[in-house]
């Protein structure tokens, strides 16, 4: 049930991501190839858990196909570490299960998505938090863009706004209010787990 609640809100955030990036580059990167060039940008990962969590990013076809785009990093509780990812990839998760490898994706889990998007002449991240049901009680989750022109989405174990996060995949009935598009170039993204 979690993973066909899983997949379908996955699918509505990624078809509004590749709706509104008309431009974006749709070819899937190989393994490890989107790393130390100037089409990268840093998540700086923090990790407020009581315990270590290992992260990583994976991106997600349009046929639900997933792989692994970096090795997992561990993360002990209360400390932080760079991601870099690649600015022209769409369909990517930032997640917090990375010890479980590819198929832990598709359990409920907190993640932070995001993807390269352009309009007319401008370009940037389109991001969302997801918290799907099932997750683990205190795991809340916190994206912050470098640039105070864009959107900070917080989720803490009291909840989320719709606007903060997918929590349902009914939510695109009413217009996908998650899905937030950052259109300030590139920027780097500070993402907490566990925020207080
Ligand atoms: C992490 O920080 C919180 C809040 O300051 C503290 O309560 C907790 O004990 C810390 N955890 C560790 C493992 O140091």
């Amino acid at each position: 049930m979690h993973a066909f609640t899983i997949a379908a809100a996955s699918f509505a955030a990624l078809t509004s991501l590749v709706q509104a990036a008309p431009h974006a580059h749709s070819h899937r990167h190989a393994h490890g190839i989107a790393t130390r060039d100037d089409s990268t940008f840093d998540l700086t990962v923090q990790n407020n858990c009581a315990t270590s969590k290992t992260f990583g990013l994976y991106q997600v076809s349009s046929s639900f196909e997933m792989t692994e785009m970096t090795d997992p990093v561990a993360i002990e509780s209360n400390s932080s570490s760079v991601i870099q990812a690649s600015f022209s990839a769409i369909g990517m998760r930032l997640s917090g299960t990375a010890d479980q490898g590819c198929d832990g994706q598709w359990a409920a889990q907190t993640l932070f998505e995001f993807g390269y998007s352009a309009y007319s002449d401008l370009t940037g991240t389109a991001y969302d938090l997801s918290v799907m049901e099932g997750v683990a009680d205190g795991e809340g989750i916190a994206a912050y863009p470098a640039t105070s022109e864009c959107e900070s989405k917080v989720c803490t174990t009291l909840g989320c706004s719709l606007a903060a996060s997918w929590t349902s995949a009914d939510q695109t009935s009413d217009g996908s209010p998650a899905d937030t598009v950052c259109y300030q170039g590139k920027q780097n993204f500070k993402v907490v787990w566990c925020p207080q």
